[in-house]
């Protein structure tokens, strides 16, 4: 009884009118056909292709990029995939994609000569085979985008090599994904070939998407630490000098750094991705320099006892606020300007609202500004390491007055804490720098991601260094 009912059930589940649709057919195997040729048999003729009866339906939804379904008014179907091969295009076949993921309208006929119209495709039984995309298949190009941040796979270097099946499954080899037709998409590109222009057809993907929970734990966590960090500066005035004035500008710089790398991660800047990218820039930028000023002001202080005045902040204020400012317009008009994919600064490049890291140009226009400053703080510390020993050494020699020694020892411990700080920025920074260099080496990925731990840790260590010391408590408690 109890299989004779289930029987029946199975019977009157399958029986059940499926959205009318194709049977056995996925929706991104099918195509428009509103506008094909139909017959009195009920076939259709798309693109020089009989699509039998049986293959066709009438469909009242679409796909959306997420997967999910969206009514639309009705309108045909056919399962021309099952008839003739297909291949996932962005745009009309005739378009050639943009560097910003727009179609561009008809090739020029100049353009249709330099195209190179072959595909590699692989077949079931894995021999590789050169194919036409537009006489061999079917362009499919109305199937939804699975988001429209995507960034090209480039197969002529090495790492971005990728294979076509010819069901339509692509094989990403960076990560050994396979994508299904709504995940990617093949377009025309105009690819610069050292000043010889020529248009392939280009897979594109959306962002490799990894899990980042570790990374968001640990940037939350420091961006609450920044919060802290500053709260604490402003309210204890006798921690407002002019140290700690430019201390709480440098925090504030880092606060909007991971703020912005943090959004980005996450995907949440879409909507103003080359805003988020230029502020993001700006901020990590303007922590350097206020890295560098504190830096340069310590050594000065240390061996002149120079200004300490409003007017000494207002200086420095116009100069690490408005260095990174020149930065980014420097990296703005660059992005506008400059014609060499090489050199071009693509802010909000590779499907990230933040500068492209991965090739020449982050070197010129991100990590390249990074060394210098970084460089410069290094002498700063050394400098001052050399002051201070020596004065050590002085003070014991000439056994100066009680008073004198006393309250030099206070400050020293100041610097002392400040410049291990700054070694400690330095380095981390430093290992974003070394990351760049190791980017591609897989045995190196251990070593990058305890470094990229500590860098975004950042504002913990600050807090624990900075607010959780006795004087800072003790002055806090004060207040
Ligand atoms: C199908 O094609 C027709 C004619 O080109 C168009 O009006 C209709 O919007 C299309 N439907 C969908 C869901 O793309
Ligand atoms: C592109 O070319 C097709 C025919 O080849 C034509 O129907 C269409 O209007 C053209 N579109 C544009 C934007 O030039
Ligand atoms: C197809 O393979 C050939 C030979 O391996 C290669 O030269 C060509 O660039 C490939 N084309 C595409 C679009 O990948
Ligand atoms: C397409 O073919 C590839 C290789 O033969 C296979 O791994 C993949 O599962 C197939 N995809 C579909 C949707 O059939």
């Amino acid at each position: 009884m109890i299989l004779v009912g289930s029987f029946i059930t199975y019977l009157l589940l399958k029986l059940q009118p499926s959205n009318a649709e194709i049977a056995d057919c996925n929706f991104l195997d099918t195509v428009n056909i509103t506008e094909a040729e139909r017959f009195s048999d009920g076939s259709y003729l798309y693109e020089g292709v009989l699509i039998p009866a049986h293959l066709t339906a009438k469909y009242e939804f679409k796909l959306l990029g997420n997967g999910e379904k969206e009514q639309v008014p009705s309108h045909m179907r056919g399962c021309v995939c099952k008839v003739r091969p297909c291949v996932r295009f962005c745009c009309p076949h005739d378009h050639i994609m943009n560097g910003n993921n727009q179609c561009e309208s008809n090739m020029t006929s100049r353009e249709r000569k330099l195209l190179d119209p072959i595909l590699n495709v692989t077949l079931a039984d894995g021999s590789v085979v050169q194919r036409h995309f537009k006489k061999d298949f079917i362009v499919q190009w109305d199937l939804p985008k699975a988001c429209d941040n995507m960034f090209y796979v480039d197969n002529r270097e090495k790492e971005f090599q990728y294979t076509l099946f010819e069901n339509g499954t692509f094989l990403r080899h960076l990560d050994q994904a396979y994508l299904n037709k709504r995940e990617y998409c093949l377009q025309h590109i105009t690819l610069n070939n050292n000043g010889v222009y020529n248009i392939r057809i280009v897979p594109q993907n959306c962002p490799v998407e990894v899990f980042r929970m570790g990374q968001t734990v640990v940037m939350t966590i420091s961006l609450i630490c920044f919060v802290l960090t500053i709260a604490v500066y402003l309210c204890v005035k006798k921690l407002m000098n002019l140290e700690g004035k430019c201390f709480t500008c440098y925090v504030v710089c880092l606060f909007f750094g991971f703020l912005f790398l943090l959004l980005n991660l996450w995907q949440l800047t879409r909507s103003f991705c080359q805003i988020a990218g230029f502020l993001g820039y700006y901020f990590v930028m303007a922590a350097f320099f206020w890295l560098s000023v504190i830096s340069r002001h310590l050594w000065k202080f240390l061996t002149s006892m120079n200004d300490r005045s409003d007017r000494a902040f207002l200086r420095y204020s116009c100069f690490a606020w408005g260095m990174p400012l020149v930065l980014t317009g420097v990296t703005f008009l660059a992005g506008e300007f400059v014609e060499s994919d090489d050199w071009k600064p693509c802010m909000g490049g590779n499907g990230h609202c933040w500068i492209f890291t991965e090739n020449w140009s982050a070197m010129l226009y991100f990590y390249g500004p990074m060394v210098i400053l970084i460089g410069f703080n290094f002498i700063m510390f050394i400098l001052t390491a050399k002051h201070l020993s020596e004065s050590k050494r002085a003070i014991r020699n000439f056994a100066l007055q009680e008073g004198r020694e006393l309250g030099m020892k206070s400050e020293k411990q100041n610097y002392v804490l400040f410049l291990l700080l700054f070694t400690i920025m330095g380095i981390s920074w430093s290992f974003e720098i070394f990351n760049y260099f190791v980017q591609r080496e897989k045995l190196l990925e251990m070593v990058v991601l305890v470094f990229d731990y500590f860098n975004w840790s950042q504002g913990i260590i600050i807090f624990v260094l900075f607010i959780l010391r006795r004087k800072t408590l003790t002055l806090f408690k004060e207040q």
